[in-house]
C-alpha cells in the first residue's frame, strides 16, 4: 500500500481523489495540504465522505512532507508552483504526478525530469487523453504501420473560458503562473496529437493574440509544426468560441487512413477510414471512449511502479508537449520559425510580447 499526499485541493483536485478511491488496495491517501486551509478541509471532508477515512489536513506542503513521508505526491496547484512543488517532493524520495503542464520553463522542467531520473523515482504528467480508448486504438493502429506514412494532423480546441474563470483564479493567464490557450487548454489535444505522430520536430511557427480576455497570455493561438520524418500538424485554440465551448477535435491523414476524433476530451470517434476496415462497423463497435480521466492514468502509473517501469507518460513524456508550446511562443515572440530542440524558454519570456505597440 502507497502512502499518498495530495497537494493543491482546487478545482482539479476531485479528480485526483477519485482516482485514488478508485484503486484502494494500491494507494492510501493519508494527507492532503493547500495554502487556503479550507479547500483542504473541506477535500478531507469529502475523502472521509467516500471512504470513511479522513486524511490529516495541511497548509503548508514542506510541513506535510516531513510530518507524513509519503512514498507517492500529487501536484494539482496553479501551473508556475509545479517545478517548485516536484523538486521538495523529489528531494523527499516521493514518486510524483503533476498536473499539466509539467512545469513553465523548460530548463527547470527537464531538471526536474532529470532529478526522478538519477534518484530512480518515478514521475508522470497529466495528460488523460493518452488513456482514452479511441485515442489508444489509433495509437495502435498507426504503431502498426496501419494508416502508412503520416502525412498531416490537426488539433483544434475551440473552447470558452469567459472572464470569471480568469477572475476566480488570479494566476489563470499570467505568464508566471500559467499561459494561455495554448498552454491550459489546448495542450491536452497537443500532447495527444505529438504522441500519436511519434517523431521529434524539426520546426515550428506559431502566431498567436490576446483579442478579449482580461488575460496577460493568449486567448487564441494557432501554429504550424514540421516533423523530422517530413509530417506536418495543423494548431488552433481558441479559448474565444462564443457563446460556449464548441469541440475538440484531432485529425490524423496518412497515406492509408483518415481519422477525427471529437466532442469533449477527444471522447467521440468520428471518422475511422483505415485501408480495409469497414468504417460502419468499426464505429458502431468503438461506441464511447470508455473510462476517461484521472483513473486510467492513475492505474498505468502504479502499475507501471509495480512492475518497475516508466509509466506511458514517464520521464521526458510530459516535456513535449511543454517543448512543442514554448516554441510556438518563442516563433511568435521572435517572429519567425523557430528551429528544434529548444533551448531554454519560459512563458515569463513570453511577457509584454502581446500587449499593444505604443504609437509614441
Ligand atoms: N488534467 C486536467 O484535465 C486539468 C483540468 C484543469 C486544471 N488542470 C491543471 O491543474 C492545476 C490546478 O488547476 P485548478 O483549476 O484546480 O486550480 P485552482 O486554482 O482551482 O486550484 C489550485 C489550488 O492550489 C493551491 N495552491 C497553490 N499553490 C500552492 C502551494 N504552494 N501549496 C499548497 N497549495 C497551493 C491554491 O490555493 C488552490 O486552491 C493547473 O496546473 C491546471 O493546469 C488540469
Amino acid at each position: 500500500m502507497i502512502s499518498a499526499v495530495l497537494i493543491g485541493c482546487g478545482q482539479i483536485s476531485s479528480n485526483h481523489l477519485s482516482a485514488m478511491l478508485g484503486i484502494p488496495d494500491r494507494v492510501r491517501l493519508d494527507a492532503v495540504c493547500d495554502g487556503m486551509a479550507e479547500r483542504a478541509e473541506a477535500l478531507a471532508l469529502k475523502c472521509e465522505a467516500q471512504s470513511r477515512r479522513k486524511p490529516l489536513v495541511f497548509s503548508d506542503a514542506k510541513e506535510m512532507l516531513s510530518a507524513v513521508k509519503p512514498q507517492f505526491v500529487a501536484i494539482a496547484t496553479g501551473s508556475g508552483s509545479h517545478t517548485i512543488l516536484a523538486n521538495l517532493a523529489l528531494d523527499a524520495g516521493c514518486h510524483v504526478m503533476i498536473e499539466k503542464p509539467i512545469g513553465l520553463s523548460l530548463q527547470e522542467s527537464r531538471a526536474v525530469v532529470e532529478k526522478a531520473r538519477l534518484k530512480g523515482l518515478q514521475i508522470s504528467v497529466c495528460f488523460v487523453n493518452r488513456f482514452h480508448a479511441h485515442v489508444q486504438r489509433l495509437k495502435q493502429a498507426i504503431d502498426a504501420g496501419r494508416l502508412g506514412r503520416i502525412l498531416h494532423a490537426a488539433v483544434q480546441a475551440r473552447w470558452n473560458r469567459g472572464n470569471s474563470y480568469y477572475t476566480d483564479a488570479l494566476w489563470r493567464g499570467t505568464w508566471a503562473q500559467d499561459g494561455g490557450a495554448l498552454m491550459n487548454q489546448c495542450i491536452h489535444g497537443i500532447d495527444a496529437m505529438q504522441w500519436l505522430i511519434g517523431d521529434q520536430i524539426a520546426r515550428i511557427h506559431g502566431v498567436t493574440r490576446r483579442f478579449q480576455r482580461p488575460i496577460e497570455s493568449e486567448d487564441f493561438g494557432c501554429g504550424i509544426v514540421e516533423f523530422r520524418g517530413g509530417a506536418v500538424a495543423v494548431i488552433e485554440g481558441t479559448v474565444n468560441a462564443f457563446p460556449n465551448n464548441v469541440e475538440e477535435r484531432l485529425s490524423i491523414f496518412g497515406e492509408k487512413g483518415t481519422v477525427i476524433l471529437s466532442g469533449p476530451s477527444l471522447k467521440k470517434l468520428e471518422t475511422w477510414r483505415v485501408d480495409g476496415d469497414d468504417e460502419t462497423t468499426v464505429l458502431a463497435e468503438a461506441g464511447t471512449a470508455g473510462p476517461v480521466g484521472h483513473g486510467p492514468l492513475y492505474l498505468d502509473f502504479f502499475n507501471s511502479l509495480e512492475a518497475g517501469n516508466p509509466s506511458v507518460i514517464g520521464f521526458d513524456e510530459g516535456l513535449r508537449s511543454l517543448e512543442l508550446i514554448l516554441g510556438l511562443y518563442k516563433s511568435m515572440k521572435d517572429g519567425h520559425p523557430v528551429e528544434f530542440p529548444l533551448g531554454d524558454f519560459s512563458t515569463v519570456d513570453m511577457a509584454g510580447v502581446l500587449d499593444p505597440k505604443r504609437k509614441d
